[in-house]
């Protein structure tokens, strides 16, 4: 979906130029065919699976839509992302309010849209079933799990080691279902996990599922009945080459230790999956301009794009593939280190990258940007957000304006005596 056309990038049918002339830069532009594309092949090969769109990973509303619009539920992590999920049309029952840390908002919020939640602590479940008694509610609980899996990613973005904040210990585990089993207006359906993000082998993914067999069984003991078993999300892409997930290389493994875990138990709950990434950052090129090249100690193009837009590098030390979105078939000659336009030298979205000559208002296409990138932005160093563009063919929507400078004082008061 994303081609040269006489050294011109193209986001499907339309020249990126067409966009940055309405939208300025920096822009997020996304193809609308290769989520399809996502969609279509996560479905054939997780015809086992129901799969929630996990919100963070990309919120803009368009996007969520077509999320909703093909039948997908929802993981919500706020009282925001669920706005936004009611607000795209996800079904209520589809969507499954997690976070370790809820406020009674929150909770009241979630309750009264209708929603499950997955449970994260003691402190939240006295809670979820005091706010539901006052508001004459039942709610469908999951607790979330502690595994204790190793899933070989990034450390910031491991989410089942033991030493994670997230989730009940899995030796902890059925006292909770068990005092759930005994709150008023709170019915355990499900069992909740996740652990990580980017996790390119099968095996953690496995043991995950034993694990919650393991659970599901010993609940089976004292009386619950699951109706879903939900895994999470973290299922890698290839950065450094297409951006693609290898979903086939999850698939097999998992349906067989789903059907193998099935056979364990008497009750047949669905297997939900939450993926975010997978489904949606190689759907997106992030578009900056090049404000200046020079020769320092290392080769530097500094780009209107920095970690206020894309913190991922600076943040995981993550590789984003950038091509010269004007020269696309110019053979390479420099290598370039390119930074954004923040005060911070950690502000580095690409080292040592083989380019073509790079000049002042030529434009660089950052690849692979879809997921925690628009969502993960600032205003830091007083930049005001970009846009985001929807291309659909030979058409394309700005699914989200630029802020303006007015945005950073839009919400703030100077004290009225210090006009005195
Ligand atoms: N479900 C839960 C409960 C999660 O915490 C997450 C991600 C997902 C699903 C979706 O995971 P995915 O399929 O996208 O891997 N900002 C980091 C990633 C943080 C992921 C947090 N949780 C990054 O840019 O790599």
């Amino acid at each position: 979906m994303f081609s040269s056309r006489n050294g011109i990038l193209h986001v499907e049918e339309v020249d990126f130029r067409e966009i940055v002339k309405k939208t300025g830069t920096p822009v997020y532009v996304t193809s609308k065919r290769l989520i399809e594309e996502n969609i279509k092949e996560l479905r054939k090969r997780f015809d086992f699976a129901f799969p929630l769109y996990a919100v963070k990973a990309n919120n803009n509303l368009t996007v969520m839509k077509i999320f909703a619009n093909e039948g997908f539920g929802a993981d919500v992590f706020s009282i925001g992302e669920l706005y936004l999920a009611l607000l795209s049309g996800f079904k209520r029952d589809a969507v499954l309010f997690n976070g370790n840390s809820k406020s009674d908002d929150e909770i009241r919020a979630g309750i009264r849209a209708g929603v499950k939640f997955s449970v994260d602590s003691m402190d939240e479940l006295y809670a979820i079933s005091e706010i539901a008694s006052q508001e004459g509610e039942e709610v469908e609980i999951a607790f979330r799990v502690n595994p204790d899996i190793s899933p070989e990613t990034h450390p910031k973005i491991s989410t089942g080691l033991k030493t994670s904040k997230f989730g009940i210990p899995s030796g902890r585990i059925l006292d909770a279902y068990r005092t759930a089993l005994k709150l008023s207006n709170v019915t355990p359906t499900g069992i909740h996990c996740h652990i990580g993000s980017q996790i390119i082998n099968p095996d953690p993914f496995v043991e995950e599922i034993e694990k919650m067999f393991e659970i599901a069984f010993q609940l089976e003991n004292i009386g619950i009945d699951l109706e879903f078993l939900d895994m999470g999300g973290g299922f890698g892409i290839d950065y450094q080459n297409d951006g693609k997930c290898r979903f086939e290389s999850f698939a097999e493994p998992l349906r067989e230790a789903f059907e193998k875990g099935l056979e364990r138990i008497e009750s047949k709950p669905d297997l939900w999956i939450e993926p975010g990434r997978s489904l949606i950052a190689n759907t997106t090129v992030l578009i900056t301009r090049v404000n200046s090249v020079k020769k320092s100690y290392y080769n530097f193009v500094a780009v209107d794009a920095g970690f206020n837009t894309l913190l991922r590098p600076a943040m995981y030390d993550a590789y984003h593939r950038i091509a010269v979105a004007n020269k696309m078939d110019e053979k390479v000659e420099e290598i370039y280190t390119v930074t954004g336009p923040i005060c911070e030298s950690g502000d580095i979205l690409g080292r040592d990258r083989r380019l073509p000559r790079v000049e002042r208002n030529d434009y660089l296409a950052i690849f692979d940007a879809g997921a925690y990138g628009f969502v993960m932005g600032s205003q830091y160093n007083g930049r005001p957000r970009c846009a985001e563009v929807l291309v659909d063919g030979s058409e394309f929507h700005i699914t989200r304006e630029a802020e303006s400078i007015a945005d950073l004082v839009a919400k703030q008061r100077i004290p009225e005596e210090m006009f005195r």
